[in-house]
């Protein structure tokens, strides 16, 4: 079934206070949108956010951000058109 952009969660926010945060970037962390190391081994690395202020971070829930785990509005963009469906 195809998705649609309307079923695609979106971002969600996450409350940080300033200083540095390890997030997760590979989705296998226990300790939800923190690191904790699970990725050692897998090929991908955690991602350093650095704030100087309190902040809510929108967090990306859909998979499809450039920047993930940080959401890049890549959620309402509308899926690509399937390799198998003729153009015109
Ligand atoms: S939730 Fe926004 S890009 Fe994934």
């Amino acid at each position: 079934m195809a998705e649609s952009a309307a079923s695609t969660p979106g971002p969600e926010p996450l409350d940080l206070p300033a200083g540095v945060h390890q997030l997760c970037g590979c989705g296998r962390s226990q300790h939800g949108w923190f690191c904790d190391g699970a990725h050692l081994g897998s090929g991908r690395v955690s991602y350093e956010l650095r704030l100087n202020q309190a902040a809510t971070v929108p967090m990306c829930r859909c998979g499809r951000s450039r920047r993930y785990p940080l959401c890049d509005g890549s959620h309402g963009a509308e899926p690509g058109r399937p390799w198998w469906r003729r153009w015109g």
